[in-house]
């Protein structure tokens, strides 16, 4: 028998958020589990800054492995905007407000990312899950969360919130870097996930 599996605590204040990781990280055949901690955003241009932050403030109460996603919609004809505030923008002018703002405009791209940070003692690393699509003119479906129903990725017709979790965590943002993640630590750094 080899050393025991090590157990990744996932931390976040998204609870759908969470219950994604979860499935990602079943799937690769992680032992994992949604930590009640809080994720403390500070406010920050770049994401990976934000969810490091969060990791760090997190292990001083944690302190054990764990990884926190932070991610944003970049959309193009707003100049990547609400990237970074997309939480804010959420819970402030939310979906309605966005198809508001792209009333009329033409360039529909938009870029979903995720920059996982994740700590395991000496390690600290932040990986990038990025999926770009168009935003809708119109919400369509009900599962997932956030922007899901307004976004629909490149090569298929249906939004986000029109699929299954399975088929979402096929292509999404957060599962490209928690994949990402998962192949590092087990090949670079031998971590036993
Ligand atoms: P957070 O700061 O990483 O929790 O996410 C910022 C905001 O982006 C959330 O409030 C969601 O509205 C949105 N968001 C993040 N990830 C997703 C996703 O996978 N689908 C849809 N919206 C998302």
């Amino acid at each position: 028998m080899g050393p025991p599996k090590i157990k990744l605590y996932v931390v976040t204040n998204n609870i759908k958020k969470g219950e994604e990781a979860i499935k990602i990280l079943e799937s690769l055949g992680v032992d994992a589990e949604i930590a009640l901690v809080e994720k403390k955003e500070i406010q920050s241009e770049k994401l990976e800054e934000i969810a490091l932050h969060a990791a760090r403030t997190a292990y001083l109460v944690l302190k054990k492995p764990l990884a926190v996603d932070d991610s944003g919609l970049f959309i193009e004809a707003l100049n990547g905007f609400p990237g970074p505030y997309s939480n804010y923008a959420y819970k402030t002018i939310g979906v309605k407000g966005i198809l508001k703002l792209m009333e009329g405009v033409s360039t529909r791209k938009a870029c979903f990312k995720t920059a996982l940070a994740v700590i395991i003692p000496p390690l600290e690393k932040v990986y990038i899950g990025e999926v770009c699509g168009t935003i809708t003119t119109e919400p369509r479906g009900t599962s997932g969360f956030g922007f899901d129903p307004i976004f629909t990725p490149e090569g298929e017709t249906r939004t986000f919130a029109e699929m299954s979790l399975e088929e979402k965590n096929k292509i999404s943002h957060r599962a490209k870097a928690y994949k990402l993640m998962v192949k590092d630590l087990r090949e670079t750094w031998k971590t036993i996930l």
